[in-house]
């Protein structure tokens, strides 16, 4: 079994010095770092590309855990991969050929995810599962910060625990995660736990170490 990670969104960072922020996060107790990119077109935001992200890559060695509400995602993957993600995570509802993009993603050597939206079927996933690294389940509709946990998503998370068996998959959530979110997650079998403005809002790296521990430890 996975250990507990905890990876803090920098949506909800300060934009006007993510490089500061990433550093300050990792120093905090961060274990990875969770990318939003967003297109404005998948999902009704717009955030960032490769460029930014591989400007954030000289900041830290952690494990950048890259979140692509894009569509179409695949024209992408190389970019992201080039620009130093770790792991590339496309949403299952972003096009026509799901086991083509995690083809492609591990075969430019990175770890492959799948992103499940709150109405999406674990059933989506099924016979994808030996090409997965990771499954990001989606805790609120994906696009923003900020929104509340939706409790049905932990039925979610214990039925994709059971399906995935001995595989070596990590199982990640995003939206809404706080002390208490994570605890529901983390015993539905949830071990990555993305967490943005309950991390950020406070601002100093005093701060972000304590919103971390209380994640980790709820
Ligand atoms: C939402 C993003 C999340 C977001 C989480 O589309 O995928 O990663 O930053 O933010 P919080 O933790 O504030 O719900
Ligand atoms: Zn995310």
């Amino acid at each position: 079994t996975h250990p507990i990670r905890i990876a803090p969104s920098i949506l909800a960072a300060d934009f006007s010095k993510l490089g500061q922020e990433v550093r300050d996060v990792v120093d905090a107790g961060a274990d990875w770092i969770h990318l939003d990119v967003m297109d404005g077109h998948f999902v009704p935001n717009i955030t960032f590309g490769p460029d930014v992200i591989k400007s954030l890559r000289r900041y830290t060695d952690a494990t950048f855990d890259c979140h692509l509400m894009i569509s179409p995602a695949d024209p992408f993957l190389e970019a992201f991969a080039k620009a130093g993600c770790d792991i590339l995570t496309v949403h299952a509802e972003a096009g026509p050929h799901l086991h083509r993009s995690l083809q492609t993603v591990r075969s430019l050597g990175k770890k492959a995810g799948v992103s499940l939206n709150p109405a999406t079927p674990e059933s989506a996933i099924e016979y994808v599962l030996d090409q997965l690294d990771l499954i990001l389940v989606m805790t609120v509709n994906p696009g923003f910060g900020g929104q509340k946990f939706i409790d049905a998503t932990a039925e979610k998370i214990r039925r994709i625990k059971a399906m995935i068996g001995d595989r070596p998959i990590e199982i990640e959530v995003d939206g809404g995660i706080a002390p208490e979110t994570a605890a529901i997650a983390t015993g539905a079998g949830a071990n990555v736990l993305v967490a943005g403005s309950a991390i950020f809002k406070g601002g100093s790296v005093e701060a972000y170490r304590s919103a971390i521990e209380a994640i980790r430890a709820p």
